[in-house]
């Protein structure tokens, strides 16, 4: 298991060519070991087919993360990256069961009250504040200046945030993402203001998903709530960041797409659509622990040892068929009852704020061809997104924005 063989899943190498390593995972088989961080292993499907038998198998496989048995042993690094989103906690990502169909049909209820028109209107309006902040520069990184931070201020008003709770949201955000050393800080602010959220809207009511939270009819408990929101928030804004940024970067490389960019809205859902089978913004994850010692497709899969799903090997799976590789039922979003219900907010967010920035940003060209991710096993993300397009003045971005964008 301490292999240096063992393909890495992390680091600047894998960072700098992601493929390398997941195509030697799969030479290895249908489910092979993997190293997500230093000293930390698990075991990682690449086959589309066995990727969906285990999605759907509840009976074989848990979501729930108390069965790990290294951690339980103290084995993964206390410090681990991989520990903010693989740790237990008390929501619906690492339930199963009853408990996971308590916890997921009130998030299926709550993001299904959301006003998708409206949320592209909110997305529209946050995107272009943060566009004329670099408008007039001629340079942009479609990344740090714009992906990170549109989702991070849609959410602050999904989730019903007063202005000032809602910056310190969105720094606290920033903070968990760019994963330095105030990481840790960031994380418990965040927490911070998603529990004061859930105060606020007991006493205050409003149109909201923390407000339908609160009194949704499963009766949550606040911890539960808490819970909820943080799966929301950590679960959502990093990959739409990342679909974004790489949709941009798809749009401006591939010369079909950048001659048709006149197309608009079709040509960027089409190209939205490849970048998700293509670079899947969650590359690993879908995290489950057999129950018991199983076999999955002839591999051995010992009880309490992570075993999570290549998306990006299973949607470019060279066993499937080219019909099926080109199709929708790629797993970007999971499948089986973990899979992503936030789609549709998840989409008009992304389709809403890519639209705006080719609107009225005019001839965008990238000047970076090739750029690493960045580190980590889970998300799969360009590290920057750099282009040059024609400085703008304030006048001319309201211009573009009244007449739908000419660029
Ligand atoms: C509005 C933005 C988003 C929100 C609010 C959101 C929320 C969630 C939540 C709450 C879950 C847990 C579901 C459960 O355990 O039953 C989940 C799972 C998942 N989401 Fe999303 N998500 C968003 C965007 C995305 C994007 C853009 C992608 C990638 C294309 C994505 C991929 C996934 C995947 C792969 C899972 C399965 C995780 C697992 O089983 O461990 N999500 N999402």
């Amino acid at each position: 298991m301490t292999s240096p063989a063992l393909p890495r899943l992390f680091g600047d190498a894998y960072a700098a060519q992601p493929h390398v390593a997941i195509d030697q995972l799969r030479s290895l088989g249908p489910v092979a070991w993997a190293e997500i961080d230093e000293g930390v292993h698990a075991l990682v499907v690449t086959s589309h087919r066995a990727a969906l038998d285990l999605l759907h198998d509840t009976a074989t496989y848990s979501k729930d993360a108390r069965r790990w048995w290294a951690l339980n042993n103290g084995h993964v690094p206390k410090h681990s990256p991989v520990l903010a989103l693989m740790g237990w906690r008390p929501s619906l990502l690492y339930a199963d069961g009853a408990t996971h169909q308590r916890l997921r049909a009130a998030m299926d209820d709550c993001l299904g009250r959301i006003d998708l028109q409206e949320l592209e209107e909110i997305t529209r309006r946050h995107a272009a504040t943060l566009i004329s902040r670099v408008a007039p520069l001629g340079t942009v990184d479609v990344m740090a200046d714009f992906a990170d931070t549109v989702p991070l201020m849609a959410f602050a008003d999904l989730l019903g945030c007063p202005q000032e709770v809602g910056a310190r949201l969105v720094a606290a955000c920033q903070g968990v993402i760019n994963a330095g050393p105030g990481a840790g800080l960031a994380a418990q602010d965040l927490i911070g203001c998603l529990a004061e959220l859930v105060g606020l809207k007991r006493h205050r009511p409003g149109r909201d998903i923390t407000t339908w939270m609160v009194t949704h009819h499963a009766q949550l408990s606040d911890e539960e709530i808490l819970n909820q929101l943080f799966v929301v928030v950590g679960a959502g804004t990093i990959p739409t960041a990342a679909w974004i940024g790489q949709s941009v970067r798809l749009l401006l490389s591939d010369e079909e797409y950048s001659r048709s960019l006149v197309g608009g809205a079709v040509t960027v859902k089409r190209a939205m659509e490849q970048t998700l089978r293509t670079h899947s913004p969650m590359a690993h994850f879908s995290v489950h622990f057999a129950r018991h010692d199983t076999v999955l497709h002839g591999i051995q899969i010992p009880a309490g040892i992570p075993i999570m799903i290549s998306h990006q090997a299973a949607n470019t799976d060279p066993a499937l068929p080219a019909e099926t590789r080109g199709a929708r039922d790629h797993l970007a979003w999971s499948a089986g009852p973990h899979r992503c219900p936030a789609v549709g907010p998840a989409t008009r967010i992304a389709q809403a704020a890519v639209e705006t920035i080719l609107d009225q940003l005019w001839a965008m060209r990238l000047t970076d061809q090739s750029v690493p991710n960045r580190p980590g096993p889970f998300h799969q993300c360009p590290s920057a997104v750099s282009a040059t397009f024609k400085p703008a003045t304030a006048a001319a971005l309201t211009a573009a924005a009244s007449s739908g964008g000419t660029a």
